[in-house]
């Protein structure tokens, strides 16, 4: 019920069709009793009336009756089909879009290949329980009554034998239900679990074949299968059994049925074509009492299911506008962070009593050890999270009264490692920008030292990058990266350094690209080049999220505390 009444709003807009297909499967099933129904009429016809007229006509009703019954088949098909795929296309794009709206702190949560799961199996299992199993429904329970009741009619004494053994089908249901039940959850558990390791593994094959560990990760994986398969074999064995016992029930009731009425027959108190049609009518109640045991499967299985997606969409974004959030306007790009204290697990501080500030313009850099709070700092001025003691100002507003876009606008991220989406580098550049025109992008790749390489690929801009970009080197992605925050043109600009060293001229047109990206922006690096150290205007020196010390390179070279210990092993270490 839970489920239905979740997912409803999501039906709503389709319920006229829903109903349409409704009463077209209330036609079909009611079709199928008239046609046994007729069944019987036509064998008193054939053997006891012995009237060829009256066996034409009835084979004639029987014709037209099948051929409605097609009709009304194809109907109730094709617009149930209709409305559970559209559902589940509509439901899709709102978790999707709902996935977006979250905080990154959700997603440093959990794993891409668990969400992906959410998105793509558990919804299906939820979509056929909610739209096409209801349809099913109806035409079972339209079967199930006419059924009975005509049973009823004819001899209800055979009826109620018949109906005895349902309360123990319904008993035999329930037991092998919980079974299943676990058993399902558990299924589900480990192919998400098979998923997310095959996505881990394909994403990182250059790490799994560099540490030689294809032979543990194939054992990882054969283990998970075997697993899997363990718990879907013992499913099927219970399915396998659960079926047939079914079965049986149902058809013990119809040979007692048989036997007892073929006394009847015998002594003349029913005609020939009165069991035939009671027998072919008890045989139709097996369909109601499979499909319900079906339906009850999937309902197990659709709770586990439910739970997972709905988790996603309860889950509220950490970060949203307020109601009264203004759009920032132009900005001169100066920014205070005011006593902030912040942590991720509000047990841990990561930053402590944070305060600096950065002039319109200024380079601001990040020094310290690892683990110091650097990249949380980042985190914090591009407003991915919220600190929970102090706060950011941009030109003396609050960020948190100013909306999340206008500020996301207003800033480029350049990430330590550089993110391409599949498509081509044209597209790559214009991402923050859809509409800029080819001279513009091609402005922005030369500033960012790009357009050479560029123009010698084969395709040019239209060359297609792969998934990460596999097929471009570091340094190459590293300059796309700079001139797609070059297009967007922001006040603000947040770079994480990367740390991997690239060769020497890599290295000189990446750091010239830098340098033309920084230019008249108020930019805030963590830095691990001496020589943006060396340029920035001030440099902060974070250790255990404190701030220890603040200057030029100059001014803390002297003061020869934790700045020039680190800057003294970072000259003796061989590389970088
Ligand atoms: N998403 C997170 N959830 C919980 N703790 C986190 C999260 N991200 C970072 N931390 C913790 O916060 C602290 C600061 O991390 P941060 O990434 O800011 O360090 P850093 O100075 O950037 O280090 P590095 O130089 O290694 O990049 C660390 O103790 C880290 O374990
Ligand atoms: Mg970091």
């Amino acid at each position: 019920m839970v489920i239905f009444k979740r997912f409803l709003p999501f039906v709503r807009p389709y319920v006229p069709r829903l109903l349409l297909a409704g009463l077209l499967v209330t036609g079909v099933a009611l079709i199928n009793l008239t046609l046994v129904r007729l069944a019987g009429t036509l064998w008193d016809v054939i053997t006891v009336q012995h009237d060829a007229d009256k066996m034409t006509r009835s084979i004639g009703w029987f014709l037209g009756l099948v051929i409605l019954q097609g009709l009304c088949s194809m109907g109730h098909s094709y617009l149930t089909a209709w409305v559970s795929q559209t559902v589940v296309a509509d439901f899709r794009k709102h978790l999707f879009g709902h996935l977006q709206k979250l905080t990154v702190s959700f997603f440093a949560r959990r794993r891409t290949g668990e969400l992906l799961s959410r998105l793509m199996s558990d919804v299906t299992v939820i979509q056929s329980l909610v739209t096409e199993a209801p349809i099913d429904g109806v035409k079972q329970l339209v079967t199930f009554v006419g059924g009975i009741t005509f049973l009823l009619l004819m001899n209800w004494q055979l009826c109620l034998l018949i109906l005895v053994l349902l309360p123990l089908l319904v008993v035999v249901s329930k037991i092998f239900g919980r079974w299943l039940k676990s058993l399902s959850t558990a299924i589900q558990d480990h192919t998400a679990a098979l998923s997310t390791l095959t996505e881990e593994v394909i994403s990182g094959i250059r790490i799994v074949k560099s540490f030689v560990q294809t032979e543990r990760e194939r054992t990882r994986f054969s283990d998970q299968v075997e697993q899997t398969l363990h718990l879907t074999l013992r499913r099927a064995g219970i399915m396998a059994v659960f079926i047939p016992v079914i079965s049986l029930l149902t058809f013990s009731s119809a040979t007692a049925v048989l036997w007892y009425g073929g006394r009847q027959v015998i002594d003349g108190v029913v005609t020939p074509g009165d069991l035939f049609a009671f027998v072919l009518f008890a045989g139709i109640l097996i369909g109601p009492f499979s499909s319900a045991a079906k339906i009850f499967t999937q309902i197990k299985e659709a709770q586990g299911a439910t739970q997972r997606v709905f988790e996603i969409l309860d889950a509220k974004p950490d970060i949203d506008d307020r109601p009264d959030a203004q759009p920032l306007g132009t900005i001169s790009g100066h920014v205070r962070m005011e006593d902030v204290t912040f942590s991720y697990d509000t047990r841990h501080p990561v930053l402590v009593h944070l305060s600096f500030e950065a002039k319109p313009g200024e380079l601001v850099a990040f020094v310290g050890p690892t683990g110091a709070g650097k990249t949380t700092v980042i985190n914090l001025l591009h407003r991915f999270y919220d600190p929970m003691e102090g706060r950011l100002t941009i030109d003396g507003r609050d960020l948190r009264d100013v909306t999340l876009d206008s500020w996301y606008r207003q800033i480029a991220l350049v990430p330590q490692e550089t993110i391409l989406f599949g498509g081509t580098i044209l597209d790559n550049i214009r991402y923050g920008n859809r509409e800029a025109s080819e001279a513009t992008v091609v402005a922005a790749s030369q500033a960012a030292h790009a357009h050479d390489f560029i123009t010698g690929l084969p395709d040019g801009y239209q060359t297609v990058v792969g998934e990460k970009g596999v097929n471009l080197s570091g340094g190459q992605r590293q300059r796309i990266a700079i001139a797609r925050a070059i297009l967007k043109n922001p006040r603000i600009l947040l770079l994480d350094e990367a740390t991997s060293s690239l060769d020497t001229e890599s290295e000189r047109l990446v750091q010239e690209a830098l340098q033309r990206l920084m230019e008249n922006r108020t930019t805030f690096v963590v830095a691990h080049r001496l020589s943006t150290i060396q340029r920035a205007d001030r440099i902060l020196v974070l250790d255990k999220g404190q701030l220890v010390e603040e200057g030029t390179h100059t001014q803390l070279m002297e003061r020869k505390g934790l700045y020039h210990y680190l800057y003294t092993i970072r000259l003796n270490e061989p590389t970088t």
